[in-house]
């Protein structure tokens, strides 16, 4: 039984929930120590996202082994709305999609110990042409908190900017007050592209902000994803990630080897771990690539510490003082690369080769032949003097 609460309590909450400029008495925002892990319906299912997808998805993280290996948010993208709001201005889940409403697929998501994710956009219109948040924060985020939401990924279609950091500041804040007003942790995914350099300002505002347009299921969009994320390392941390968008592992456009990089290179970047595909038909492969558990602990590490890269080499620190090195070919040819392995000073490391299992002690470098668009990763471990 809920327990009453007392006339100063409501009090209290109430001019809390009046406030809404950041850095004040608000209620803590949601937390990402480590980078947020899930799953979102665009790769794989674009706009026929639906309450029956998000419930066997669901289900299917749980059995599949998904959920026990971190991934816990389970998020809807564009298209879950009708197209107009209520008469009281507020948002409506398509009943046509969501029969049950929103709040029940949240219990439903909750049960199974997981979270449920939304979809909203700084501007007039989503994406796909859906009623956008602009104007409609505090509103729109108190019916998201209200279902139970507990992620929110803000898109930046049909935003009215004149292109100033200033405006995507105010708009992305907007939002980032209004959430914090509901006294609901809703972690905030920023999706702006990367278009106004958001690793200069989002930290503090979201958990996690896109780097990067759309990522699709192809080698040459992960290739250059990863160019375009790998030099901003400096500017993530422990609830302040850049987001190099969703993963396509599983969706069938690459090969074996390119998910291996997508993942490995994702896990070194520290990037969040957002499954894109259809989870309830996950192939052996697809599915043993999402659950790489060593991969997971290099992206999981506490430290927070992105790879920094030099050349074909990334070297990311992790907390119990071992190092994760990474040989990537982003090439079309085989490469022989070398990764020089002296530190911290140790008469030997023992390499743990997270694709293989198998584990090797060297002394001072690793060479090896990493296949076109393939990626070797290490966790290496210094032996005692
Ligand atoms: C934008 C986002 C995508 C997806 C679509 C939905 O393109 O960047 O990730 O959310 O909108 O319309």
């Amino acid at each position: 039984m809920a327990r009453p609460r007392s006339l100063l309590a409501v009090i209290v909450t109430t001019a809390l929930a009046l406030v809404t400029w950041p850095g004040t008495t608000l209620p803590a925002a949601a937390a990402a120590p480590t980078p947020p892990m899930g799953f979102n319906d665009w790769n794989a299912f674009g706009c026929d996202v639906d309450d029956q997808v998000i419930r066997e998805t669901a289900d299917a993280m749980v059995v599949n082994g998904m959920a026990a290996a971190g991934y816990r948010y389970v998020n809807i993208d564009d298209c879950w709305s009708v197209p107009e709001r209520d008469t009281a201005g507020r948002l409506t889940p398509d009943p046509r999609k969501f029969p049950y409403g929103m709040k029940a697929l949240a219990d439903y998501v909750h049960a199974r110990g997981l979270k449920l994710g939304i979809y909203g956009d700084a501007g007039t219109k989503t994406c796909a042409g859906y009623p956008g948040s602009l104007g409609h924060e505090r509103v729109d985020a108190q019916t998201w908190a209200q279902w139970g939401i507990d992620y929110l990924k803000y898109d930046n279609c049909y935003n009215r900017t004149d292109g100033s950091r200033a405006d995507y500041l105010r708009r992305y804040t907007r939002m980032a007050a209004a959430l914090r007003t509901t006294g609901r942790p809703i972690l905030y995914s920023i999706c702006e592209w990367g278009e106004s350099q958001p690793w200069t300002w989002a930290p503090g505002v979201g958990q996690l902000w896109r780097t990067t347009g759309d990522i699709t299921d192809t080698w040459v969009s992960v290739k250059s994803i990863i160019a375009r994320n790998l030099p901003l390392a400096k500017f993530a941390g422990p609830g302040r990630w850049n987001d190099p968008d969703m993963l396509e592992v599983g969706n069938g456009g690459m090969t074996e080897t390119e998910y291996r990089t997508h993942m490995s290179m994702w896990a070194m970047m520290a990037a969040p771990l957002i499954a894109g595909a259809d989870l309830r038909t996950l192939s052996p492969s697809a599915l043993s690539i999402l659950t790489n558990r060593d991969l997971i602990a290099i992206d999981q590490d506490p430290l927070g510490e992105p790879a920094v890269a030099t050349g074909n080499v990334l070297v990311k620190p992790l907390a119990d003082g071992d190092r994760a090195i990474a040989l990537y070919n982003s090439g079309d040819t085989p490469a022989r690369l070398t990764a020089p392995i002296n530190r911290p000073a140790a008469p030997a490391y023992r390499l743990h080769d997270v694709w293989t299992g198998t584990d090797v002690t060297v002394t001072t470098s690793i060479t090896v032949t990493v296949p076109p668009h393939g990626t070797a990763v290490y966790r290496v471990h210094p032996l005692p003097f």
